[in-house]
């Protein structure tokens, strides 16, 4: 069995639910989670910015916590910075990337809409998603960075009016475009879910890649601890999310909402205990 931790990394907040997630399957591992806040947004940053700030917040995660798998749990980053990772990185990671190939393999009647940040949806890597495995649709892509500001800081206070004032102009344009299946392609969104489907009604379905990327984890975890099981030295530790800035209510609310620490990335050392 390994003691080492399986991390996570997003700009915030939006790969929680993806750590929650694989904490439910594998309860006994150790989760380390690193939220880069010091650079919160990624999604409306130049794509060469990005990826210099995601090759530094993966190198301190490394360094922190010298985890032996990553879930690189944010879109932007993904499709921006996942090919040069794995390049630079003697870590096995596991990319987010909108559930395009879901959305198709379900049987997705109708038109397909992708709600993700700015940079996601104006990069060549959707672009290449879509024409691999929905080639000849027209697939309705819609930016939406001030609902990821939302979320980062407000997530636990926001209200239902406040959230569907923000959202109705994205999925009315997405109703509008014939949308018959929404995919989430910010992690951030999956905090609101449930919200999003109540929006969108009936006759849409929305689609994250928490199962797919969870499932995938999961296996690579028990692939890489020695016998086959995730970890079992300590079934009682609490995931750590590691803050490089800010962390507003939002970190308060999550953390006491699913048992989480909160520490800030600046304060640790491999010495310290984190990953101990
Ligand atoms: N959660 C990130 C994603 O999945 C984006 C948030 C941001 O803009 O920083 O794309």
């Amino acid at each position: 069995m390994s003691d080492r931790p399986i991390g996570f990394l997003d700009s915030g907040l939006g790969g929680v639910p993806y750590l929650l997630s694989v904490r439910a399957r594998a309860p006994a591992e150790r989760l380390v989670y690193y939220a880069d806040t010091a650079n919160f947004p990624y999604g409306d940053r130049p794509e060469s910015q990005v990826r210099r700030i995601v090759l530094d917040a993966v190198a301190r995660l490394v360094e922190i916590a010298d985890p032996r798998l990553i879930v690189l749990a944010c879109n932007t980053a993904s499709v921006v910075g996942l090919d040069e990772l794995r390049r630079e990185f003697d870590v096995p990671f596991v990319g987010v990337v909108p559930a395009i190939k879901p959305a198709v393999e379900r049987g997705a009647s109708g038109r397909i809409g992708v709600l993700a940040t700015s940079r996601t949806v104006g990069g060549g890597y959707l672009a290449g998603l879509i024409s691999r495995f929905a080639p000849g649709e027209r697939v309705e892509l819609v930016a939406a960075d001030e609902l990821v500001r939302t979320i980062e800081s407000r997530l636990g206070e926001l209200d239902d009016r406040e959230l569907a004032a923000m959202l109705h102009p994205s999925i009315e344009r997405l109703r509008a475009a014939g949308v018959r299946t929404i995919v989430l392609g910010c992690t951030h969104f999956v905090h609101v879910r449930g919200f999003i489907e109540h929006l969108a009604g009936p006759q849409v379905a929305v689609l994250d890649s928490v199962e797919g990327v969870v499932r995938q984890t999961v296996r690579l975890a028990r692939g890489s601890a020695a016998g086959g099981e995730t970890g079992q030295s300590d079934p009682k530790a609490s995931p750590t999310i590691l803050v490089s800035g800010p962390a507003g209510s939002s970190y308060r609310f999550l953390a006491s909402a699913h048992g989480l620490q909160v520490r800030a990335a600046a304060a640790v050392d491999r010495r310290s205990g984190v990953h101990r």
